[in-house]
């Protein structure tokens, strides 16, 4: 692990002394071991053909990311803000003086409601925010240390497993691990399972967890969500294939595959995928691989599943992250739950 203090300049001395960035993947043997290409290789060598949602956030990906929670359709980043500003002062009166770890932090836009509430309480503002792009990690720190006087950030660059892993000691009487913006929704079931056990190690006993999570609703809506007509969301899907183009020196051309999202009413879900538009044979020649297509063939790249409030709130209770407040929006499109870490004594164990 590595610990260094952001380039100093004499103006910002004060930012400076508030902010700590940890990079949590450099200790390892080769800081590039998360993007070797063997998950790439695996899903494009699969039949059906998939591959991870996190090669979406290169510079351009990140870049559309923020214009797709901009997008009329989208209505889900507008909405959990609306519900945030909502109930943030009573989200800071629940948990009383308490640090605000959050994953996947990105440009912190959000937070920013979360921190006007605590400071309104009088209550100290402690911020650790983690992400794997460290150059975000230092921007949003330093836009928000300029304007919150008294706000310390210890910043992690790390991938989630391996920061809740390490989580650093907590310096204010509790903790609160935020995963808002429905990225629950990209994980699979599976993933799902092990991303609670992860956050139930990483908390005390009386400690809390606050997730947003996208519901389910009408199939046009969501649809309309994933295909905007702007196109942002295809062109954040296609440059996927850019991201792996420069990444592993490959020769995909965008313009034979067409992004295509629908709702899978069944699972609950929103896939994305891209369509191959003709048979055609791509290289990645870092990864020595060579890959053919049919035509109509389709790449699996993101799943964004809607779930139930009242079965996430059992399932939270049953591993003892019991609800201690739900709010939605006055359609009930979006959730934030905000659960207390129980005593294990105190968890069901089911049959
Ligand atoms: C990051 N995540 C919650 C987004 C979602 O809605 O599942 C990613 C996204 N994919 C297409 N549009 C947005």
């Amino acid at each position: 692990m590595s610990i260094s203090k952001a380039a100093s300049s004499n103006s910002a001395q004060t930012i400076i002394e508030r902010l700590q960035i940890e990079h949590l993947l450099s200790s390892k043997p080769s800081p590039n071991q998360l993007i070797d290409g063997s998950d790439v290789i695996k899903g494009l060598t699969h039949i059906p053909k998939s591959l991870p949602a996190r090669y979406f956030y290169d510079d351009r990906g990140s870049e559309l990311f923020e214009q797709i929670c901009e997008l009329p359709e989208y209505y889900l980043t507008r909405t959990e803000t609306t519900i945030l500003q909502k109930c943030a002062i009573e989200i800071a009166g629940i948990t009383n003086v308490c640090e605000i770890v959050e994953l996947g932090s990105g440009s912190s836009t959000k937070t920013r409601i979360l921190l006007d509430a605590y400071n309104q309480l009088g209550y100290p503002l402690r911020y650790i925010p983690i992400d794997v792009s460290a150059g975000i990690l230092e921007t949003s720190a330093r836009q928000l240390l300029a304007d919150y006087d008294s706000l310390q950030v210890h910043a992690l660059a790390s991938t989630y497993e391996l920061a809740l892993r390490q989580l650093i000691p907590t310096q204010l009487p509790s903790r609160m691990i935020c995963f808002i913006g429905s990225s629950l929704g990209n994980l699979n079931p599976q993933e799902c399972d092990v991303f609670f056990s992860q956050i139930i190690s990483a908390l005390q006993e009386g400690e809390y967890f606050l997730l947003g999570i996208d519901l389910q609703k009408q199939k046009h809506l969501l649809e309309a969500a994933y295909n905007d007509s702007q196109g942002v969301t295809a062109a954040f899907n296609l440059n996927m294939l850019e991201h792996l183009n420069w990444r592993f020196q490959g020769n995909f051309d965008t313009a034979q595959f067409e992004h295509w999202a629908f709702y899978n009413e069944t699972q609950h879900q929103i896939e994305m995928h891209l369509q191959s538009l003709r048979s055609q044979t791509i290289q990645l020649r870092a990864l020595d691989l060579t890959v053919h297509f049919e035509r109509g063939e389709t790449i699996l790249t993101e799943i964004s599943r809607k779930f139930d409030l009242n079965t996430m709130q059992q399932e939270l209770s049953s591993r003892g992250l019991k609800p201690l407040q739900v709010w939605t929006d006055p359609n009930n499109w979006f959730g934030l739950l905000l659960c207390q870490l129980q005593p294990l004594t105190s968890v069901t164990v089911a049959a």
